[in-house]
């Protein structure tokens, strides 16, 4: 068998993901984001520095079993969004591009509901629905962010290309054109 010669060879593995909560076993790669990480994203601003003053909580989680971050291997996670608001807007994490940005990238929800929202760099504006058992592709060059409409964390479990990278800077500076808020108790994408 020929192998790529810039891809680690590693034998296969197999594990149990927990479906209901998104429990990965050994994921040793663990990403915790508290609301003070996400300054500058929301609307509200006085919302938010409050919501950082009153014990900053848990916003989301991203777990990672580690392959090797090279063309030909597939990066996979388990992202956990927690519910909740800014003011009227609701919790989301903070996007990215990948920084190979013709990289794109499969989310399947597994609990919880809400929304991916999607833009390229041109500005077009994309959104769909995530709830258990929607598959949402992202193609390459659209930045993605989750947003939890529910009263539960949103979970998904993502799948992209190992050389994809992450580049959150971008969306720092650009933001999103779209947000997602509770109004008169609907939700509302403006
Ligand atoms: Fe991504």
């Amino acid at each position: 068998m020929e192998i790529f010669d810039t891809t680690t060879f590693i034998p296969p593995f197999a594990l149990d993901i927990d479906l209901e909560t998104g429990a990965m076993p050994d994921a040793t790669n663990h990403l915790v984001r508290n609301a003070s990480a996400m300054k500058g994203h929301y609307a509200d601003s006085a919302a938010f520095d409050a919501l950082v003053a009153n014990g900053d909580p848990l916003h989301y989680e991203v777990f990672e079993k580690p392959v090797p971050e090279e063309y030909g291997h597939l990066m996979y996670c388990i992202s956990k969004l927690q519910p909740g608001k800014v003011g009227d807007e609701f919790f989301m994490t903070k996007g990215h591009y990948h920084t190979v940005v013709q990289t794109g990238e499969i989310y399947l929800a597994l609990a919880g509901e809400g929304f991916m929202l999607m833009k390229t760099q041109d500005g077009q504006f994309h959104y769909e629905r995530m709830q258990r058992g929607r598959m949402v592709y992202v193609p390459p060059y659209w930045a993605h962010r989750s947003v939890n409409t529910g009263s539960e964390p949103l979970i998904s479990f993502c799948v992209y290309p190992g050389d994809g990278g992450h580049n959150y800077g971008d969306i720092e500076t650009e933001g999103f054109p779209g947000r997602v808020f509770e109004k008169n108790g609907e939700i509302v994408i403006e």
